[in-house]
């Protein structure tokens, strides 16, 4: 039998990881964007946002690129991939309606409709992207009644667990895969797409469409709970004179708690977490289970409200008032390892204080375009020496390893005042008070 051509629509974040994976595992992989310049960029081998070891993937397998195994290709035409593939991932994204909890699938939906038509033999459709419970069963029946192939085209739900920063990893050796099915011969597909993860121990959880969907929205409500409860525990911690992140130690040597997603800081950001938790929120309210929910919202806004805590401190720190007040932040995005600004605390932080009459200089080691493009009125500087210089207080609001590794000496020497917020838990706060610092952290005493 002929090995399985896959197509990938949508090569954002998820889809261009997952393509070049498929790639890896020894498929022959077309990708395909409505968008000319991010084809364009990752047919010559360049990856749209940063992500270790995604660039040498592509390296190792875009059609065209000297000693590459020529496995990967991209293209803007939907009548090409619908010829080409015999399985199609869809990998959009499904962003938070503007001014709504809800997410929005114009993304899902279109592709949907412009790939079906192209599907004059047997295929398998894949939905990876992440959708409110329900949107299986409906794009199964739009893709029926749409594809020329009609019951020859079938549809599985295969969600995406991938975070950014080991996106390559997440990716190649999930810790697990799930399926949505309705029926053995989607799955016998998968199973042969994921041979060598399952073969190398990736456990395989084969379910219906409901529950498919569901892992994904469960999964990362229950990690957003895991560190909003922490995030709780530091505002007692503070209230009581504790220290939170002795308590996170000592609850997650508990097995059953686990040591994992327990740091305490300004909490979660990104792309995933915010956006997921509200859209799982308004589905359970169509759904007439919004009570079943309701403590999402409380870890919503446990989780606002640690920004806006860090910025009370920073205030606090300069003599209460921003105004005239030299502020310098190191940090961007949402976590470390990923350029990815959308949602981050860090610059939620910086941007307040901003709007406060704060002067504020911004570093990040990747996520200064973006960050600029976003906040373009805020100040940025070229490094953390840099954005410290003349500083009243200095922020730490991304936990990058370039920060941890900086010299409190060489800082110290620069800023006006000797003053760190550690917003992210993660520095040696011994070696900064040597250095002479006023250090202090979230939910830990004051020294
Ligand atoms: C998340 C899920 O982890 C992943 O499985 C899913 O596919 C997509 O969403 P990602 O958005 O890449 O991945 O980030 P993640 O590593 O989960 O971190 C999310 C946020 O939580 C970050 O802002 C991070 O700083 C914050 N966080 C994480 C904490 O504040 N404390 C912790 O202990 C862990």
């Amino acid at each position: 039998m002929a090995p399985l051509r896959i197509t990938v629509i949508g090569t954002g974040y998820l889809g261009a990881t997952h393509a070049a994976a498929m790639a890896e595992l020894g498929f022959e992989v077309l990708g395909l964007d409505v968008v000319p310049e991010k084809i364009e960029m990752l047919a010559a081998g360049r990856v749209p946002m940063y992500e270790p070891g995604l660039e040498e993937l592509l390296a190792a397998h875009v059609a065209g690129l000297p000693g590459s195994t020529g496995r990967l290709r991209f293209t803007r035409s939907w009548e090409e991939v619908g010829e080409f593939g015999d399985v199609h991932f869809v990998c959009v994204n499904t962003p938070q309606k503007h001014g709504e909890y809800a997410c929005d699938m114009s993304y899902v939906d279109s592709a949907v409709e412009s790939l079906a038509p192209h599907l004059a033999r047997p295929a398998l459709v894949v939905g990876k992207s992440t959708v409110p419970v329900g949107s299986a069963e409906r794009l199964a029946a739009k893709l029926a009644a749409l594809a020329p192939a009609g019951a020859d085209v079938e549809l599985a739900w295969n969600p995406e667990f991938l975070r950014e920063g080991f996106a390559v990893q997440d990716t190649l050796h999930p810790d697990r895969i799930v399926i949505g099915t309705r029926g053995e011969r989607a799955e016998k597909v998968l199973r042969e797409v994921y041979e060598r993860p399952i073969a190398e121990g990736s456990p395989l959880v084969v379910t219906d469409f409901p529950t498919a969907e569901l892992v994904k929205t469960a999964a990362n409500s229950f990690l957003a709970t895991k560190i909003s409860f922490i995030n709780a525990m530091a505002e007692v911690c503070e209230a009581a004179g504790g220290d939170v992140a002795k308590l996170a130690e000592a609850i997650g040597h508990d097995e059953r708690i686990g040591s994992k997603f327990l740091r305490a800081g300004i909490g979660f950001g990104g792309g995933c977490l915010p956006k997921d938790i509200r859209a799982f929120m308004a589905r359970a309210g169509e759904l007439g289970a919004d009570q079943a929910l309701t403590f999402l919202r409380e870890v919503d806004s446990i989780n606002m409200r640690r920004r806006g805590h860090m910025v009370e401190l920073a205030r606090e720190a300069v003599g209460g008032a921003f105004l005239g007040k030299r502020v310098a932040v190191l940090g961007a995005t949402f976590k470390p390892d990923s350029d990815d600004v959308r949602d981050s605390p860090a610059l939620n932080v910086a941007g307040q204080i901003h709007l406060q009459g704060g002067q504020v200089t911004v570093y990040d080691p990747k996520g200064m375009d973006n960050a600029r493009r976003v906040f373009p009125t805020l100040g940025y500087a070229e490094s953390a020496v840099a954005a410290a210089r003349g500083a009243d207080v200095v922020l730490h609001l991304t936990e990058w390893r370039e920060f941890r590794e900086l010299d409190p000496v060489e800082l110290g020497a620069v800023v006006s005042d000797r003053l760190l917020l550690d917003g992210r838990n993660a520095l040696d706060a011994g070696q900064w008070r040597a250095a002479g610092w006023t250090y202090r952290a979230m939910g830990r005493p004051r020294a």
